[in-house]
């Protein structure tokens, strides 16, 4: 078996609601303990020694539909998180980059999701991405909506690659928390070659420990891409 580098890592973060429940909290709690969560895991992969980006799911376009309460805490929470992780960007040289449709934000969590992006822009040891308000199949749209403004007759994958949020960027492993075992419109076109990783742990209880397990277990695999 050859040996598979991981370059972008991608994590759907599920299970917050449940690991607050269990404990007989509010679900807002789990959310609160699953962001600082984030900081954790996105440490372990600026350590690491392959990894250059780290996605990582935070707001689908279909989480709007939750309770009116639980979504403008999940927005203050990001506007909280973001503040306080400036410091771990810069400790740590991390880049921190937003994907999605951050219009229906309020204007003052668009400045501080632009903001960081810009302030850190610099830094080189990962790239951390949050995917906010995002939706894979919204993106791979907009994409081909901006080609039929142009003059070609013909697209190739690369075109459209190109016009994604996160051009060829490709996803070497998604892992997906909590035991569910969907995609959920996560970065459908990144994923195409990517490995999948369901674990049954909840979120809040994922540890770096565990990742690095898992991420050991990757590197045995081999990846064909359609080869032999
Ligand atoms: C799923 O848990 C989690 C989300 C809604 C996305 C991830 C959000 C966080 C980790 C917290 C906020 C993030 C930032 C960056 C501030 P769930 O509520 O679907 O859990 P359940 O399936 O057990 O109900």
């Amino acid at each position: 078996m050859s040996s598979s580098t991981i370059k972008h890592l991608a994590i759907i973060m599920d299970g917050n609601g449940r690991w607050a429940k269990e404990r007989g909290f509010k679900r807002t709690k789990g959310h609160e303990v699953g962001a600082e969560n984030i900081r954790d895991i996105t440490t372990y992969c600026a350590a690491h020694e392959s990894i250059e980006t780290a996605t990582f799911y935070a707001f689908s376009t279909e989480n709007w539909k939750r309770p009116k309460l639980e979504v403008e805490f999940l927005m203050k929470l990001l506007d909280k998180y973001l503040k306080k992780e400036l410091e771990t960007y810069q400790k740590h040289n991390i880049r921190f980059q937003a994907i999605g449709n951050i219009d229906a934000f309020s204007k003052a969590l668009q400045k501080r999701i632009r903001d960081t992006e810009e302030i850190t822009k610099k830094n080189t040891n990962l790239k951390q991405i949050l995917a906010l308000n995002y939706g894979g199949r919204a993106e791979i749209t907009d994409a081909v909506n901006k080609l039929l403004q142009s003059e070609k007759k013909h697209v190739t994958e690369k075109d459209i690659s190109q016009l994604l949020q996160t051009p060829y960027e490709d996803i070497d492993i998604l892992i997906r928390t909590s035991g569910e075992e969907r995609i959920s419109n996560f970065l459908l076109w990144q994923l195409s070659y990517a490995e999948l990783y369901f674990s049954k742990t909840l979120w809040p209880d994922f540890t770096s420990e565990e990742l690095d397990n898992i991420l050991k277990q990757f590197t045995q695999r081999h990846r064909r891409f359609g080869g032999l």
